[in-house]
């Protein structure tokens, strides 16, 4: 009935209260909730999300230099589950006003994309702009601003320039002030028209995923070591390009600024104590760790978590502790840079020390707080190994970031399901409408939720799994050298979500022919 990362069978009592969530979810009546008729705020807004490497391929075209996606995939194909690349992905270099009527037709209110920083800064220093990829974005922006559609920018979605990865990426201390360089030719450029920045996209999957394990590029594998030296190289990286457009952009232009974090709803196994610290334990090794240095009242990084990795390490014979603390000028220069909380959300998982199992590497992070986590069997499993559909799990999101920072604006910047393919996507639907339902639950609760970005516009390049996985409202042929793109159901029910600003859970699209309704 459970599935275990590892760890012992989930008591029985836990599994009922699991049915009752998951009863309550379906058969909204039955638990004396009235879910119709709720309607998002006329200000919400709706968008949809992509990224770069892996949407817009055309990797070495007109002077964009080589990243480390470009670098992995080139010289490692057997880490890339199907051995693809992001050379040509889906061709939106050369198709980005096929995906600007795609937004059209789905009648989003804004776009969220990210910034090749080796199209724009081929080396990665600011010495040299290149001037056709500056040329793209501003064709892309002038594109979507023709048709009302708001921009919003991300400057780092996990494409470093091979040069600067080369000296050391994210774990070289001056890496903060490459990246307010680049920062630097992004405003000046776009930011007349742009008015809506975010810095980062999950400082987590790029240090701990990148550097504290081996699932993203550069695969460097340094456990317990690489993810702490990239914590704190890259909030001071992200305070740096904040304050650079909060001092000179801002005044002139108007606009925000802000950081995206990966939050996963986890729950505590059991009601123990000790399963609910766990709670606190996973959330400060997974996010929080990137997130309190900016949005705790106090700034720096979490207490616990800096106790633990400095007893670990000296149990270890580390001369110093693995994670150094920030100096106290550092900490005031870091909290407070971001104007809203970006949250990235998919999964959900069940914590308790009980599920710690030796499978982690000392050191590691999860060797740090020794926690375990674990799933359900009742939750659906995507087809990303990572990512099962726990109950009402935005809602879950949204108060672990209220409960941590109180009433701070949050923009839901991914949300959305990973299938094998088809037109007929019945799972991601049902995603799409239980995620939608369980905002309006946050909403409900005056949760300051002010906008939703669906990840993806259409199918990509997705990492370490190629193109095996699909997270598209559009699917992509990428048998047919056009990219074609064809409408799934979901951004049918999406649109339809959009238009109405209600999740209706009976619609059904009256055909399969996509139009761009008056207006857009
Ligand atoms: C990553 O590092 C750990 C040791 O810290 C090791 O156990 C594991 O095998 C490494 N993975 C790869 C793919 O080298």
């Amino acid at each position: 009935m459970i599935s275990s990362l590892g760890g012992p069978v989930i008591p029985n009592s836990y599994i009922m209260k699991l049915l009752v969530l998951v009863l309550c979810s379906a058969v909204a009546l039955t638990c004396g909730e009235v879910r119709q008729g709720r309607k998002f705020p006329d200000d919400f807004v709706f968008g949809v999300a992509t990224a770069s490497y892996q949407i817009e391929g055309a990797w070495d075209e007109d002077g964009k230099g080589e990243n480390i996606w470009d670098y992995l995939v080139h010289t490692n194909p057997d880490a890339i589950a199907d051995r693809s690349t992001g050379d040509v992905a889906c061709d939106s270099y050369h198709k980005y006003k096929r995906d600007v009527e795609m937004l059209r037709e789905l009648g989003v209110g804004s776009y969220r994309f990210s910034l090749s920083w080796s199209r724009i800064l081929p080396s990665g220093f600011a010495n040299h702009v290149n001037e056709a990829g500056i040329q793209y974005y501003n064709n892309l922006i002038d594109e979507l601003l023709k048709y009302n559609i708001d921009p919003i920018i991300t400057l780092y979605h996990w494409d470093l320039p091979q040069k600067l990865q080369e000296l050391g990426g994210w774990l070289n201390p001056l890496v903060g002030d490459w990246f307010e360089d680049y920062a630097r030719v992004v405003y000046e450029h776009f930011s007349d028209r742009v008015k809506s920045f975010i810095t980062i996209n999950e400082p987590a999957q790029v240090c701990y995923e990148g550097y504290g394990t081996d699932t993203k590029a550069p695969l460097l594998n340094a456990t317990g070591i690489g993810e702490y030296i990239c914590a704190r190289n890259i909030a001071l990286a992200h305070a740096k390009a904040y304050h650079l457009y909060n001092n000179v952009y801002k005044p002139k232009y108007g606009g925000e600024c802000g950081y995206t974090f990966a939050v996963d709803s986890t729950a505590p196994l059991t009601d123990s104590e000790e399963d609910k610290y766990a709670v606190e334990l996973l959330t400060q090794q997974q996010w929080a760790i990137y997130s309190d240095p900016v949005f705790s009242k106090d700034g720096g990084f979490p207490k616990e978590l800096l106790e633990l990795v400095a007893k670990k390490s000296a149990a270890q014979g580390f001369p110093r502790s693995r994670l150094i603390d920030f100096t106290e000028e550092e900490k005031a220069y870091i909290r407070g840079t971001s104007d809203f909380f970006g949250v990235n959300h998919y999964s959900g998982s069940l914590a308790s020390p009980s599920l710690y199992t030796s499978q982690y590497a000392v050191p590691s992070s999860m060797d740090d707080i020794e926690v375990g986590q674990t799933v359900s069997d009742d939750w659906l499993q995507a087809a990303s190994s990572w990512f099962q559909k726990m109950p009402n799990s935005v809602y879950i999101t949204m108060k672990l970031i209220q409960n941590r920072y109180g009433d701070v604006p949050i923009y839901i910047t991914e949300n959305g399901w990973s299938s094998y393919g088809g037109i007929d996507d019945e799972d991601r639907v049902d995603y799409y409408r239980s995620a939608l339902e369980s905002a309006l639950d946050a909403l409900d609760e005056g949760i300051n939720l002010k906008g939703y970005y669906a990840w993806s516009l259409m199918d990509n390049f997705e990492w370490l799994a190629g193109y095996t996985e699909r997270f598209g409202l559009y699917q992509v042929d990428y048998d047919d050298p056009e990219r074609t793109r064809t409408p799934r159901k979901s951004a049918f029910v999406y649109k339809h979500i959009i238009k109405t600003r209600m999740v209706d859970p009976d619609y059904e699209p009256e055909s399969n022919v996509m139009t761009i309704d008056e207006g857009h």
